[in-house]
């Protein structure tokens, strides 16, 4: 009884929160179980954002690494920590969104869902970037680029000041996690218009956030590209070790080309998920 009225409260508040919008206000699916608790689910296009086709890869990241805590940056609506709650036994959990309105939905639906999940609004900066704490691992998925306009503006002020200022964040954020799954936009701010690797060049992102990983202090395990199925729609990754991938940036673009087929697909797709440790 008690239960049932938490969530209908619950359900009611978060349709409240839900429909405000911001520009990261596209939000994330609801775990299966989350949905069937609430009797609510949003029409979420996978072929835009792919919350469930990357979710598999996180998990077996984090469970195959024998992760006790996790820290997700940028949670958005909480998507990965809540599923990571409710997937892997004893994981301790704790969500960072500065949006405080997605904070709140995070809050809620880990209510509802009876996780205990840490939340917090701090913003991941460069300055706090080793002060949440020591986690086994961490989720910093789709973040990073948007470092001068969502946080950080005093310290990339142009597109040009980016790639030093990332660097900085990422040695930094070896002191926050020894395990990490990383991904980033190649348009500054999210903007088309200030890329930071043309969008063709696919191979150029690889090496981009290479050389991020190298300057900074993270070794990369393995890294997963999005893959076609018989349609043009991308059915899911495939996860590759670094060393197996082709040497040479025209081989390694033809190869990634052919995976990612059609311009069909959205930009998110075409960023690598990065398997990374830093020890
Ligand atoms: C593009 S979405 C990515 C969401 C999710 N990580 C994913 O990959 O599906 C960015 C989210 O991170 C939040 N965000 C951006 N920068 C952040 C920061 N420095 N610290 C905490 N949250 C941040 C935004 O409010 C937004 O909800």
């Amino acid at each position: 009884m008690g239960i049932l009225r938490s969530t209908k409260q619950a359900k009611k508040e978060l349709e409240a929160l839900y429909a405000e919008t911001s520009k990261h206000g596209q939000y994330q699916t609801l775990p299966d179980r989350l949905a069937d608790l609430l009797g609510m689910q949003f029409d979420v296009n996978e072929e835009w954002r792919g919350d469930r086709p990357r979710y598999p890869f996180i998990r077996d990241f984090v469970t195959n690494n024998g992760c006790k805590s996790l820290l997700d940056v940028g949670a958005n609506t909480g998507f990965f920590a809540l599923s990571l709650a409710g997937d892997v036994p004893g994981l301790d959990v704790t969500a960072c969104e500065l949006n405080k309105t997605h904070a709140r939905i995070i809050s809620l639906l880990a209510e509802v869902g009876g996780y205990h999940i840490s939340v917090t609004d701090r913003p991941a900066d460069l300055a706090n970037a080793a002060s949440f704490g020591s986690f086994d691992c961490a989720l910093h998925l789709n973040i990073l680029h948007h470092a001068g306009h969502d946080f950080d503006s005093a310290n990339v002020p142009d597109r040009g000041a980016f790639k030093d200022y990332a660097v900085s964040y990422l040695d930094r954020f070896r002191g926050t996690a020894r395990r990490m799954v990383f991904q980033m936009g190649y348009n500054w701010r999210g903007d088309k218009t200030l890329p930071l690797v043309d969008r063709e060049d696919q191979a150029g992102k690889v090496r981009f956030t290479q050389d991020l990983f190298k300057a900074s202090g993270w070794t990369v395990g393995s890294v997963g590209f999005a893959r076609k199925g018989d349609g043009s729609s991308p059915v899911g990754y495939d996860v590759f070790q670094t060393t197996d991938l082709p040497a040479a940036d025209g081989d390694l673009n033809a190869w990634l080309k052919s995976r990612y087929g059609t311009a069909v697909w959205s930009e998110f797709y075409q960023r690598p998920l990065w398997f990374c440790t830093s020890v």
